[in-house]
């Protein structure tokens, strides 16, 4: 079996809990079992910022803050920067070569970021292959396992396509890519909505106890539980939700909610609890986090040894696909 795992974020800044619990919690879990690629894909992330690329830098070093601090092991996996591993590029030309723009312009995510992103111009030759430079991120390195939100099916089945596409032509290279799909708990942000940076309502991997606490008190509830006295409905409220995540005694889960449909506890003193437990799930990340902020070159050397671990692996898929192309071999 093909115990070869590919992933990757693009660096948009700093993650959060929703991260850290639909993703990240996964991968961690995942390098001890599979040999597991984490790519922070920078070339991802200019093909929408590319009239400001001046964050890209330094949402990379965020990421990768957030991904050590989380647990991610770079002894156990190997952890790199996409556009420190240059066959990226030359597999998604080979790639582009035999990819149907038909299959891009229908891409339910292409379609529906055009209609929707109104501030960046995306009608770029790039973005429409966005799923291109993803297939060439999986495929490069001959990934079986691409744990993946549900949000990037779309874009897996492509890179599946693309497999079967490009060795219809030229001979069983690249095996088929199979999706992981993440289990996503529900963590909503501040405002009730889906955590996300685009909404400002996200708790972040790096706040402190002190901003999460400021984010966590004003926090939305149960609408209808106006007044303390009010009983409330766990079952309508996002600080439930979050309960739900970060909270590992059913004991006092079970009080809270009873609590709550009683009116016999306040809001406030549900958030206090759920601080406890936020705290005590991310105060040794917070720790490693401030550890690793402190250590710049130890980043670049991780970094380094990364791509070093990366190219390894693909330049030998790059070598193949020029052989099978039947271009005049590297001397
Ligand atoms: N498109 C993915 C996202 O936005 C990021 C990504 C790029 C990716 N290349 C990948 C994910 C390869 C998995 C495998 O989340």
């Amino acid at each position: 079996m093909n115990r070869r795992v590919f992933s990757g974020m693009r660096p948009t800044g700093k993650l959060h809990l929703g991260h850290l619990a639909g993703a990240l919690t996964n991968w961690v879990k995942l390098q001890d079992g599979y040999e597991c690629f984490y790519s922070i894909v920078d070339w991802h992330a200019l093909m929408s910022d590319y009239a400001d690329s001046s964050s890209i830098e330094k949402n990379s070093v965020e990421v990768l803050l957030d991904w050590l601090a989380s647990g991610l092991d770079p002894e156990k996996c190997v952890i790199f920067l996409q556009s420190h591993v240059p066959q990226h590029a030359e597999l998604h030309l080979a790639l582009s070569m035999v990819t149907p723009l038909g299959w891009l312009q229908r891409c339910p995510t292409y379609k529906e970021q055009i209609l929707n992103i109104q501030n960046k111009d995306l009608s770029t030759y790039a973005f429409l292959g966005y799923p291109v430079l993803m297939a060439a991120d999986i495929l490069l390195y001959k990934a079986g396992i691409v744990p993946v939100g549900e949000d990037q099916s779309a874009h897996l089945e492509i890179s599946r396509e693309m497999a079967r596409r490009f060795n219809s032509f030229y001979g069983e290279i690249l095996p088929e890519p199979q999706i992981m799909l993440t289990p996503t708990p529900k963590v909503p942000g501040t405002d009730g909505r889906k955590m996300s940076k685009s909404y400002g309502n996200s708790i972040n991997i790096a706040d402190t106890s002190e901003e999460i606490w400021e984010k966590l008190r004003p926090m939305i509830t149960d609408p209808a539980r106006e007044r303390r006295t009010d009983p409330g409905d766990p079952d309508k409220c996002p600080v439930w939700d979050i309960h739900k995540v970060f909270n590992n005694s059913e004991e006092e889960k079970a009080e809270i909610a009873n609590g709550c449909r009683t009116a016999g506890i306040g809001c406030v003193d549900c958030k206090k609890k759920l601080r406890t437990h936020v705290d005590r799930v991310m105060s040794p990340i917070r720790e490693k986090r401030t550890f690793f902020e402190k250590n710049p070159s130890l980043l670049q050397d991780i970094l380094r040894e990364g791509a070093v671990k990366a190219k390894k692996v693909a330049q030998q898929t790059i070598d193949e696909v020029i052989t099978a192309i039947r271009f005049v071999p590297r001397g």
